[in-house]
Protein backbone atom coordinates (compact mmCIF):
# COMPACT_ATOMS: atom_id res chain seq x y z
CA UNK A 1 0.00 0.00 0.00
CA UNK A 2 1.21 3.32 -1.03
CA UNK A 3 1.39 5.86 1.68
CA UNK A 4 1.63 9.60 1.77
CA UNK A 5 2.21 10.04 5.37
CA UNK A 6 2.73 7.27 7.37
CA UNK A 7 -0.57 6.34 8.68
CA UNK A 8 -2.25 8.52 5.61
CA UNK A 9 -3.42 5.80 2.76
CA UNK A 10 -3.22 7.10 -0.47
CA UNK A 11 -7.07 6.23 -2.02
CA UNK A 12 -7.16 4.33 -5.47
CA UNK A 13 -7.38 7.01 -8.01
CA UNK A 14 -9.19 4.54 -10.44
CA UNK A 15 -12.08 4.16 -7.45
CA UNK A 16 -15.28 5.86 -8.48
CA UNK A 17 -16.45 8.91 -6.86
CA UNK A 18 -20.05 8.06 -4.80
CA UNK A 19 -22.81 10.91 -5.41
CA UNK A 20 -26.34 9.90 -3.22
CA UNK A 21 -29.71 12.32 -3.39
CA UNK A 22 -32.77 11.61 -2.31
CA UNK A 23 -33.92 10.71 -6.42
CA UNK A 24 -33.64 12.87 -9.38
CA UNK A 25 -32.22 16.04 -8.34
CA UNK A 26 -28.48 14.67 -7.48
CA UNK A 27 -28.35 14.06 -11.42
CA UNK A 28 -28.08 18.06 -11.92
CA UNK A 29 -24.73 18.20 -9.69
CA UNK A 30 -23.48 15.03 -11.20
CA UNK A 31 -23.90 16.51 -14.54
CA UNK A 32 -21.62 19.20 -13.35
CA UNK A 33 -19.36 16.76 -11.66
CA UNK A 34 -18.94 14.74 -14.90
CA UNK A 35 -18.15 18.16 -17.07
CA UNK A 36 -15.72 18.78 -14.46
CA UNK A 37 -13.93 15.55 -13.58
CA UNK A 38 -14.78 13.65 -17.09
CA UNK A 39 -11.98 10.98 -16.27
CA UNK A 40 -13.47 9.88 -13.15
CA UNK A 41 -15.77 7.22 -12.70
CA UNK A 42 -18.90 7.75 -11.01
CA UNK A 43 -21.59 5.94 -8.93
CA UNK A 44 -24.96 7.73 -8.00
CA UNK A 45 -27.24 6.47 -5.78
CA UNK A 46 -31.03 7.86 -6.11
CA UNK A 47 -32.84 7.23 -3.08
CA UNK A 48 -35.69 7.13 -4.76
CA UNK A 49 -37.56 4.45 -2.90
CA UNK A 50 -37.78 6.81 0.13
CA UNK A 51 -37.98 10.05 -1.70
CA UNK A 52 -38.61 13.25 -1.24
CA UNK A 53 -36.67 13.47 1.99
CA UNK A 54 -37.51 17.48 2.37
CA UNK A 55 -41.07 16.60 4.30
CA UNK A 56 -39.27 14.40 6.61
CA UNK A 57 -37.52 14.07 10.05
CA UNK A 58 -34.20 14.92 10.59
CA UNK A 59 -33.45 11.38 12.51
CA UNK A 60 -35.22 9.43 9.16
CA UNK A 61 -32.99 11.54 6.46
CA UNK A 62 -29.69 10.52 8.43
CA UNK A 63 -30.29 7.12 8.77
CA UNK A 64 -31.03 6.93 4.66
CA UNK A 65 -28.06 9.08 4.08
CA UNK A 66 -26.09 6.66 6.70
CA UNK A 67 -27.07 3.78 5.07
CA UNK A 68 -26.52 4.99 1.32
CA UNK A 69 -22.93 6.12 2.03
CA UNK A 70 -22.28 2.82 3.86
CA UNK A 71 -23.59 0.68 0.55
CA UNK A 72 -21.47 3.26 -1.95
CA UNK A 73 -18.03 2.40 0.54
CA UNK A 74 -18.17 -1.15 1.33
CA UNK A 75 -19.82 -2.36 -1.64
CA UNK A 76 -18.23 0.36 -4.34
CA UNK A 77 -15.07 1.33 -2.87
CA UNK A 78 -15.87 4.80 -3.59
CA UNK A 79 -12.66 7.16 -2.63
CA UNK A 80 -15.08 10.56 -2.30
CA UNK A 81 -18.74 11.17 -1.78
CA UNK A 82 -21.03 13.50 -2.56
CA UNK A 83 -24.01 14.32 -1.03
CA UNK A 84 -26.05 15.98 -3.66
CA UNK A 85 -28.80 17.11 -1.93
CA UNK A 86 -29.38 20.09 0.55
CA UNK A 87 -31.67 18.39 2.43
CA UNK A 88 -29.31 15.33 3.50
CA UNK A 89 -26.56 17.44 3.75
CA UNK A 90 -28.29 19.70 6.75
CA UNK A 91 -29.31 16.40 8.37
CA UNK A 92 -26.60 14.10 7.81
CA UNK A 93 -23.12 15.70 6.92
CA UNK A 94 -21.49 15.95 10.46
CA UNK A 95 -22.77 12.02 10.93
CA UNK A 96 -21.45 11.08 7.62
CA UNK A 97 -18.02 12.87 8.37
CA UNK A 98 -17.61 11.35 11.93
CA UNK A 99 -18.85 7.59 10.05
CA UNK A 100 -16.07 7.74 7.38
CA UNK A 101 -13.26 9.68 8.49
CA UNK A 102 -10.83 8.88 5.74
CA UNK A 103 -12.98 9.74 3.11
CA UNK A 104 -13.42 13.14 1.46
CA UNK A 105 -17.44 13.85 1.82
CA UNK A 106 -19.27 17.15 0.03
CA UNK A 107 -22.13 18.69 1.12
CA UNK A 108 -24.52 21.62 -0.71
CA UNK A 109 -26.08 24.26 0.80
CA UNK A 110 -28.25 26.90 -0.81
CA UNK A 111 -26.23 29.48 -2.25
CA UNK A 112 -27.30 32.35 0.04
CA UNK A 113 -23.37 34.04 -0.33
CA UNK A 114 -22.79 33.72 -4.19
CA UNK A 115 -26.59 35.40 -3.95
CA UNK A 116 -25.46 38.14 -1.79
CA UNK A 117 -22.51 39.07 -3.91
CA UNK A 118 -24.39 38.88 -7.43
CA UNK A 119 -27.65 40.49 -6.22
CA UNK A 120 -27.74 44.50 -7.33
CA UNK A 121 -31.45 45.32 -5.78
CA UNK A 122 -30.36 43.13 -2.10
CA UNK A 123 -33.75 41.12 -2.45
CA UNK A 124 -33.42 37.24 -2.75
CA UNK A 125 -35.64 34.64 -2.97
CA UNK A 126 -34.90 31.47 -1.69
CA UNK A 127 -36.81 27.89 -2.32
CA UNK A 128 -35.77 24.48 -0.79
CA UNK A 129 -37.28 21.89 1.14
CA UNK A 130 -39.14 22.43 4.42
CA UNK A 131 -36.40 20.39 6.02
CA UNK A 132 -33.64 22.66 4.48
CA UNK A 133 -34.79 25.91 5.91
CA UNK A 134 -35.77 24.61 9.26
CA UNK A 135 -32.13 22.89 9.71
CA UNK A 136 -29.96 24.40 12.26
CA UNK A 137 -27.29 24.83 9.28
CA UNK A 138 -29.95 26.93 7.18
CA UNK A 139 -30.65 29.15 10.21
CA UNK A 140 -26.90 30.06 10.96
CA UNK A 141 -25.88 30.87 7.05
CA UNK A 142 -29.08 32.98 7.02
CA UNK A 143 -28.35 34.78 10.64
CA UNK A 144 -24.81 35.08 8.83
CA UNK A 145 -25.81 36.98 5.77
CA UNK A 146 -29.21 38.48 7.24
CA UNK A 147 -27.83 41.99 7.41
CA UNK A 148 -26.15 42.21 3.77
CA UNK A 149 -29.64 41.29 2.26
CA UNK A 150 -33.30 41.24 2.53
CA UNK A 151 -34.06 36.98 1.89
CA UNK A 152 -37.64 36.05 1.16
CA UNK A 153 -37.70 32.11 2.07
CA UNK A 154 -40.40 30.07 0.62
CA UNK A 155 -40.67 26.00 1.99
CA UNK A 156 -41.70 24.48 -1.35
CA UNK A 157 -43.74 21.16 0.06
CA UNK A 158 -44.69 18.85 -2.88
CA UNK A 159 -42.24 19.98 -5.49
CA UNK A 160 -39.40 17.86 -4.89
CA UNK A 161 -42.00 15.19 -4.96
CA UNK A 162 -43.97 16.20 -8.14
CA UNK A 163 -40.21 16.32 -10.19
CA UNK A 164 -40.05 13.00 -9.50
CA UNK A 165 -43.37 11.83 -10.95
CA UNK A 166 -42.78 13.74 -13.57
CA UNK A 167 -45.94 15.73 -12.79
CA UNK A 168 -45.96 18.70 -15.01
CA UNK A 169 -49.20 19.95 -13.96
CA UNK A 170 -48.82 20.22 -10.45
CA UNK A 171 -45.07 21.16 -11.02
CA UNK A 172 -46.64 24.40 -12.90
CA UNK A 173 -49.22 25.07 -10.34
CA UNK A 174 -46.56 24.47 -7.46
CA UNK A 175 -43.99 26.94 -9.29
CA UNK A 176 -46.53 29.46 -9.68
CA UNK A 177 -47.69 29.53 -6.09
CA UNK A 178 -44.32 29.96 -4.51
CA UNK A 179 -42.92 32.21 -6.72
CA UNK A 180 -46.18 34.48 -6.15
CA UNK A 181 -45.44 33.56 -2.44
CA UNK A 182 -41.78 34.77 -2.71
CA UNK A 183 -43.02 38.48 -3.62
CA UNK A 184 -42.37 40.66 -6.94
CA UNK A 185 -39.48 39.52 -9.45
CA UNK A 186 -37.67 42.17 -11.53
CA UNK A 187 -34.50 43.87 -11.27
CA UNK A 188 -35.65 47.28 -10.24
CA UNK A 189 -35.23 48.63 -6.67
CA UNK A 190 -37.39 46.71 -4.40
CA UNK A 191 -37.70 43.49 -6.86
CA UNK A 192 -36.27 40.12 -6.01
CA UNK A 193 -33.51 40.16 -8.70
CA UNK A 194 -31.97 36.80 -7.78
CA UNK A 195 -33.72 33.05 -6.94
CA UNK A 196 -31.75 30.91 -4.93
CA UNK A 197 -32.11 27.42 -6.21
CA UNK A 198 -31.51 25.80 -2.85
CA UNK A 199 -32.92 21.98 -3.65
CA UNK A 200 -31.10 19.55 -6.57
CA UNK A 201 -34.00 18.77 -8.22
CA UNK A 202 -35.02 22.69 -8.92
CA UNK A 203 -32.51 23.19 -11.72
CA UNK A 204 -34.44 20.91 -13.86
CA UNK A 205 -37.57 23.26 -13.90
CA UNK A 206 -35.52 26.47 -14.12
CA UNK A 207 -37.58 26.83 -17.42
CA UNK A 208 -40.65 26.35 -15.42
CA UNK A 209 -39.53 29.04 -13.12
CA UNK A 210 -38.43 31.78 -15.44
CA UNK A 211 -42.12 31.65 -16.86
CA UNK A 212 -42.85 33.61 -13.76
CA UNK A 213 -39.77 35.17 -12.62
CA UNK A 214 -39.16 37.38 -16.15
CA UNK A 215 -35.63 37.27 -18.48
CA UNK A 216 -34.08 39.75 -15.94
CA UNK A 217 -33.63 37.42 -12.57
CA UNK A 218 -30.69 35.54 -11.67
CA UNK A 219 -30.67 32.03 -10.93
CA UNK A 220 -27.88 30.24 -8.57
CA UNK A 221 -27.76 26.63 -7.75
CA UNK A 222 -24.67 24.60 -6.54
CA UNK A 223 -23.52 22.23 -9.42
CA UNK A 224 -20.71 23.85 -10.51
CA UNK A 225 -18.93 25.17 -7.05
CA UNK A 226 -19.32 21.28 -6.09
CA UNK A 227 -17.83 19.94 -8.55
CA UNK A 228 -14.70 22.08 -8.21
CA UNK A 229 -14.60 21.45 -4.60
CA UNK A 230 -14.62 17.99 -5.08
CA UNK A 231 -11.41 18.10 -7.29
CA UNK A 232 -10.00 20.21 -4.90
CA UNK A 233 -10.12 18.02 -2.44
CA UNK A 234 -9.29 15.31 -4.68
CA UNK A 235 -6.42 16.87 -5.50
CA UNK A 236 -5.13 17.25 -1.98
CA UNK A 237 -5.64 13.20 -1.47
CA UNK A 238 -3.61 12.48 -4.61
CA UNK A 239 -6.64 10.71 -5.79
CA UNK A 240 -7.67 12.84 -9.23
CA UNK A 241 -7.98 9.79 -12.20
CA UNK A 242 -5.65 10.91 -14.98
CA UNK A 243 -4.12 9.44 -17.93
CA UNK A 244 -6.38 8.24 -20.57
CA UNK A 245 -8.64 7.14 -18.04
CA UNK A 246 -12.49 7.09 -19.21
CA UNK A 247 -15.36 8.55 -17.27
CA UNK A 248 -18.24 6.21 -16.65
CA UNK A 249 -21.20 5.85 -14.63
CA UNK A 250 -23.26 3.63 -12.71
CA UNK A 251 -26.76 3.94 -11.81
CA UNK A 252 -28.26 2.57 -8.46
CA UNK A 253 -31.62 3.06 -7.28
CA UNK A 254 -33.69 1.89 -4.21
CA UNK A 255 -36.81 2.53 -6.47
CA UNK A 256 -38.54 1.57 -9.65
CA UNK A 257 -35.64 1.29 -12.21
CA UNK A 258 -37.17 2.48 -15.16
CA UNK A 259 -37.07 6.28 -13.22
CA UNK A 260 -33.70 6.80 -12.74
CA UNK A 261 -32.81 6.08 -16.60
CA UNK A 262 -35.36 7.48 -18.09
CA UNK A 263 -33.94 11.06 -16.22
CA UNK A 264 -31.18 10.20 -16.77
CA UNK A 265 -31.38 9.69 -20.38
CA UNK A 266 -33.41 12.92 -20.17
CA UNK A 267 -31.02 15.49 -18.16
CA UNK A 268 -27.39 13.87 -18.67
CA UNK A 269 -25.12 14.90 -21.68
CA UNK A 270 -23.96 12.02 -23.55
CA UNK A 271 -20.42 12.29 -22.57
CA UNK A 272 -18.55 11.13 -21.15
CA UNK A 273 -20.32 7.72 -21.87
CA UNK A 274 -22.83 6.08 -19.59
CA UNK A 275 -20.50 2.85 -19.81
CA UNK A 276 -22.31 1.16 -16.89
CA UNK A 277 -25.68 0.66 -16.00
CA UNK A 278 -27.15 -1.47 -13.32
CA UNK A 279 -29.47 -1.10 -10.10
CA UNK A 280 -28.58 -1.82 -6.75
CA UNK A 281 -31.61 -2.67 -4.10
CA UNK A 282 -30.72 -0.89 -0.91
CA UNK A 283 -33.95 -1.05 0.86
N1 LIG B 1 -32.96 17.13 -3.82
C1 LIG B 1 -33.07 17.33 -2.45
C2 LIG B 1 -32.46 18.60 -1.93
O1 LIG B 1 -31.57 19.15 -2.54
C3 LIG B 1 -34.28 16.92 -1.68
C4 LIG B 1 -35.59 16.75 -2.32
C5 LIG B 1 -36.48 15.92 -1.42
O2 LIG B 1 -36.26 14.72 -1.40
O3 LIG B 1 -37.34 16.47 -0.74
O4 LIG B 1 -32.83 19.08 -0.89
Amino acid sequence: MSLARVGTPVPDADAPIGVFDSGLGGLSVLEALRTALPRERFVYFADTGHAPYGERGDDFVAARSSAVARELRDAHGIKALVVACNTATAAAIDRLRAEHPALPVVGVEPALKPAVAASRTGRIAVLATRLTLESRKFRALHDSLADRAQFSIVPCDGLAGAIERADDERIDALCERYLATAGRFGSRDGELDTLVLGCTHYPFIADRLRRHTGEAVRFLDTGAPVALQTRRLLEQAGALRGGDGVGDLQLLSSGERGVLDAAAARWLSAAPPVAVQAHGTLA
